[in-house]
């Protein structure tokens, strides 16, 4: 990975002035999906070169009145050919970043792009939905214990409903497996809190 390019993508999000909950620093989730991204590859195989890209610029895009991934696609497109990066793999890697909402798109969508899709879907799914879920109630008027039981729930069943969205069979794995760790979180917290 070239160093001048993370600088790149970090700045770029930086200053794109996407809204985001305060708590969330969303070049840290670009860096959760790449590495989700490697370990898929790990297991589904794939060029890990148009992985590992891909997964860093996918959410380099922002504008208001445009499709986020559109602006992405067009960022990522101009900035390797400006560099003259990736050149075999232009094509790969745009797409994935084009199409990394895609999920209910039919496609045909290379590997490449099942991956990032179902990596972008696997950040904050899991403890993390725990930690969201508590930082989102701390900034909410009168925040408790309960409060964050009650909100986990509705993100637990928010989370069951969409399992259906994941791509490939690894990433249907590691979804699910996540899913249980926050479902078996929350039996625990409920019995704690005495609910
Ligand atoms: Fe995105
Ligand atoms: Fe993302």
């Amino acid at each position: 990975m070239h160093e001048h390019m993370l600088e790149y993508v970090k700045k770029t999000i930086a200053e794109n002035g996407r809204p985001s909950a305060p708590f969330r620093d969303r070049f840290a989730h670009t860096l959760r999906v790449q590495k989700w991204a490697e370990r898929l590859q790990a297991m589904e195989g794939g060029d890990l070169e148009v992985i590992q890209v891909a997964a860093l610029f996918h959410d380099v895009g922002w504008d208001e009145h445009r499709p986020h991934e559109e602006v992405g696609a067009e960022i990522t497109r101009a900035y390797l050919t400006a560099q003259g990066l990736y050149m075999d793999k232009l094509d790969a890697i745009v797409e994935a970043v084009a199409h990394h909402n895609h999920r209910d798109s039919p496609g045909p969508f290379r590997k490449e792009t099942l991956i990032i899709q179902d990596a972008d879907f696997l950040d904050e799914v899991g403890v993390l939905t725990l930690v969201w879920d508590s930082l989102g109630t701390a900034l909410k008027p009168n925040p408790s214990y309960t409060a964050v039981y009650a909100r986990a729930q509705r993100s637990l069943a928010e989370l069951k409903s969409r399992a259906g969205w994941l791509r490939t069979p690894s990433g249907r794995k590691l979804y699910d497996e996540q899913v249980q760790v926050v479902a078996q979180c929350l039996k625990w917290l409920q019995y704690e809190l005495g609910l």
